[in-house]
């Protein structure tokens, strides 16, 4: 087994899954503004030093996505000595792709090789790419879903290149105005068009993990989304894929860990696991608000949230 494929394995052993604490300068600040939190360099710090430096995380949590600062700041260290890998997102965010009036690109393919060798040298074993397709009125077109799967297969050959796991993640957003038929049918066209570009990039599948979004609409039950969400997988995602881990997309804390765990209870041909954002840290980022008297109690809650998820790995979550 390569190096790769071995890494891609330890991140969804399971039991264990990856915490997304990768949010750009932006996002971070949207999140602290509405809790009225200064979106300063010290409280981006401090918040992720409250999450990683939680007792027992290491129980539930396999990896932690990083973003640039954060690496920088040396708490990739932290989290390599807890036993926790380190990763690091390395797209640069979306622009609007020109001509296609709503529709996005990801950007950060220049230089990349050179920023991989970095993120190696301080201790990444592992990268992640976010493409977003957005369904709506003659959305997403053949060309937004063909350019974004081309980058994605380009930022995965590079990363592995360096010996870095790709985490290749091709959202398609969860919106009130889209069903599930239309979510399963654009859903359907993003892997077929990725897999066959990651196999036209020659990406060693086993060295490789699919961050995936949920085939889902606003109002639909676990059991109809893992059902749904499977189904396509077993369709569309080869089984040398070295691991499949979802994000949240603005799900609650509650539903995210319900549909992973229906999704676990059918006994998929993948580990499949989580690599939530938002659902790991929505409440334990209320509960900190920021206060260093506040650390103790907030890592009560995202501790909670990660044990909750990781009985969502292996199917046996009870609804709290
Ligand atoms: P959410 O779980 O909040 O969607 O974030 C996961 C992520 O990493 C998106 O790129």
């Amino acid at each position: 087994m390569s190096e790769m494929a071995g890494v891609a394995k330890q991140l969804v052993t399971r039991g264990k899954g990856v915490l997304a604490a990768d949010e750009s300068l932006g996002s971070i600040g949207k999140r602290f503004e509405a809790l009225g939190i200064e979106n300063s360099h010290e409280n981006r710090k401090a918040y992720r030093e409250m999450l990683f430096g939680t007792p027992g995380a290491e129980e539930y949590i396999s990896g932690a996505i990083t973003f640039d600062e954060t690496l920088r700041d040396g708490l990739g260290q932290m989290l390599s000595e807890k036993g926790i890998i380190p990763g690091i997102k390395v797209d640069k965010g979306t622009v609007e792709l020109a001509n296609f009036p709503g529709e996005k690109v990801t950007e950060g393919l220049d230089g990349l090789a050179e920023r991989l060798k970095e993120y190696a040298g301080m201790g990444a074993k592992f990268t992640k790419w976010r493409a977003v397709i957005k369904i709506g009125a003659g959305m997403p077109t053949t060309t937004c879903i063909n350019v974004n799967a081309e980058i994605l297969a380009r930022y995965a050959a590079l990363s592995q290149a360096a010996g870095l796991v790709p985490f290749v993640e091709p959202e398609v957003l969860l919106d009130d105005g889209h069903d599930l038929e239309r979510c399963r049918e654009v859903t359907d066209a993003v892997w077929q068009k990725v897999f066959e570009k990651l196999a036209e990039y020659k990406i060693e599948f086993e060295g490789m993990i699919l961050k995936a979004s949920m085939v889902i609409a606003m109002d639909t039950g676990a059991e109809e989304v893992a059902r749904e969400t499977v189904a396509l997988l077993r369709r569309r995602v080869p089984v040398e894929v070295g691991g499949i881990v979802f994000l949240s997309g603005g799900q609650d804390e509650i539903r995210s860990t319900l549909n992973l765990n229906e999704m676990n209870k059918i006994n998929p041909p993948w580990q499949l696991s989580f690599s939530y954002g938002r659902a790991l840290q929505d409440s334990a980022l209320k509960t900190w608000v920021g206060k260093a008297e506040n650390v103790e109690s907030a890592r009560q809650t995202f501790l909670h949230r990660a044990k909750m998820n990781s009985l969502a790995t292996k199917g046996e979550y009870q609804q709290e």
